[in-house]
């Protein structure tokens, strides 16, 4: 008996790995110690974490902390960085020692020793020695940087630590007097995309277009939502994506306009829209595209009037993506388009001024147009600066998304019941304006129908 292989080799796709390079770390830890050395002699204490426990013997698959992976790219569980400032910057790692019996059921770990050689570390420590070694490096420290109040037992170990050091002033030694947030520096320095963490984002939108793609292939009458989302699944492991950057939300016919749906049991129909917001994280770093087409692979003409006026929204959002345009514009412009469209498809009553100026438009469109994209999907940084929006800079990277959702009411013609339509593109915003990164995942109308038909 021969056995057909499931896929045919050619449908494999190559997939090019880069061998882990510590310089871009490295660069950033030297970046936050300046920063940190600017203002003092501090101490940065900055945790990956641990496994979680799903139930019983099973863990959901670890995490690290973003924070802690953009200064190291350790992916182990357990570890931490320490960053010493002043005239002699140092870098300190702890994480799990070699052992040979863990890592027969765990698998590979580097160990402190091998951990330093590759990850460009000025040191490294079993984990173990945390509570002796720590007191000792925050003596005669001015400050210690650290993200107070994200996680309540970090917190209790930092204030044990810091009465260690309180413990030992007898001896001459001064403890340090400040906590600050080490999150503060850290989100401004996220905020702005080095080349090589555009290099992994392009990667993960890259295949995240190809998810979509594969998607609206896929799709017809009489297959469920959950069904659809395994082909993006597929799509995205193959491409070598470890995981969804957040829950894939795959909502077709009245569930499009349930804005955080996830992929449930419903049968797509002909006459219905699919809604897909979903993307992969490929090495830490997210992608973030939605989709909306008709399950039939036609547009119907109010759901084709709804769609190219999102889209129109979102070109206008796109034109004001630039620098020094500020955060809010591509907002504002997106919202006066769908305003504007509102009306002229009379779900809304009024001047367009006066649309604006109640709200009303809320109805149907309740959420922003975008946020920072990077390590964490909704990514760190604030959007107003000393209580104004912030100007847009190159290197910073955010979602465009409008949207329009129709909830069936007695005031509303009932061939526009339940239509839920979003598009949401990544913008790469550069010196010149700005470059959509999912440019590659099917958006015009003939361009879906085309490939549907296929
Ligand atoms: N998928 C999450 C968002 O679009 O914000
Ligand atoms: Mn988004
Ligand atoms: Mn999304």
């Amino acid at each position: 008996m021969r056995l057909e292989p499931v896929l045919a080799p050619a449908e494999v796709p190559a997939v090019d790995l880069a061998p882990f390079d510590a310089a871009p770390y490295a660069a950033r830890r030297a970046a936050l110690l300046a920063q940190m050395s600017a203002s003092g002699r501090g101490v940065a204490v900055i945790p990956s974490g641990g496994e979680v426990v799903r139930n019983r013997d099973a863990h959901f698959p670890f995490r690290f902390d973003s924070y802690f992976y953009y200064l190291t790219g350790f992916t182990e569980p357990d570890a931490v960085l320490v960053l010493v400032a002043g005239p002699q910057p140092r870098s300190v790692l702890f994480c799990l020692p070699k052992d040979e019996t863990r890592e027969i059921w765990d698998g590979y770990r580097y160990g402190p020793e091998v951990a330093r050689q590759t990850f460009a570390m000025d040191e490294a420590h079993d984990l173990a020695a945390l509570d002796e070694l720590l007191p000792k490096l925050m003596a005669d420290r001015d400050a210690v940087w650290f993200s107070l109040g994200h996680d309540a037992a970090w917190d209790a170990r930092l204030i044990g630590w810091l009465n260690a050091v309180r413990g030992l002033v007898r001896t001459g030694i001064t403890a340090p007097g400040a906590v600050r947030d080490v999150r503060v520096p850290l989100d401004e320095m996220r905020l702005i995309k080095d080349a090589s963490e555009l290099a992994t984002m392009r990667r993960a939108a890259a295949i995240s277009c190809r998810a979509h793609a594969r998607a609206m292939r896929f799709t017809r009458p009489g297959v469920r939502e959950f069904q659809v989302e395994a082909e993006l699944l597929h799509e995205f492991r193959m491409g070598g994506a470890q995981s969804p950057a957040y829950g894939s939300i795959v909502a077709t016919g009245a569930n499009a306009c349930v804005l955080h749906y996830r992929a449930d049991s419903a049968v797509c129909q002909d006459g219905h829209l699919l809604l897909i917001d979903a993307g992969c994280e490929v090495d830490g770093y997210a992608s973030d595209i939605t989709r909306t087409f008709p399950v039939s692979g036609r547009f119907s003409g109010p759901q084709r009037d709804c769609y190219e006026l999102v889209l129109a929204a979102q070109a206008a959002a796109f034109a004001a993506t630039a620098p020094a345009r500020h955060w809010n514009e591509p907002h504002d412009a997106a919202v006066k388009v769908l305003a504007q469209g509102f009306i002229d498809l009379g779900l809304l009553q009024g001047s367009l001024d006066g649309v604006l100026e109640s709200k009303a438009y809320s109805r149907f469109y309740m959420h922003r147009t975008g946020h920072w994209l990077g390590l964490d999907v909704h990514d760190a940084g604030d959007y107003k600066v000393d209580g104004e929006w912030r100007p847009l800079v190159p290197g910073m990277v955010l979602t465009i998304e409008p949207g329009c959702y129709i909830r069936p009411a007695d005031d509303i013609d009932a061939r526009f019941h339940n239509i839920g339509i979003r598009i949401e593109d990544d913008a790469l915003v550069t010196a010149d304006g700005h470059e959509n990164l999912t440019l590659a995942a099917p958006k015009a109308v003939a361009d879906i129908e085309a490939l549907m038909r296929r």
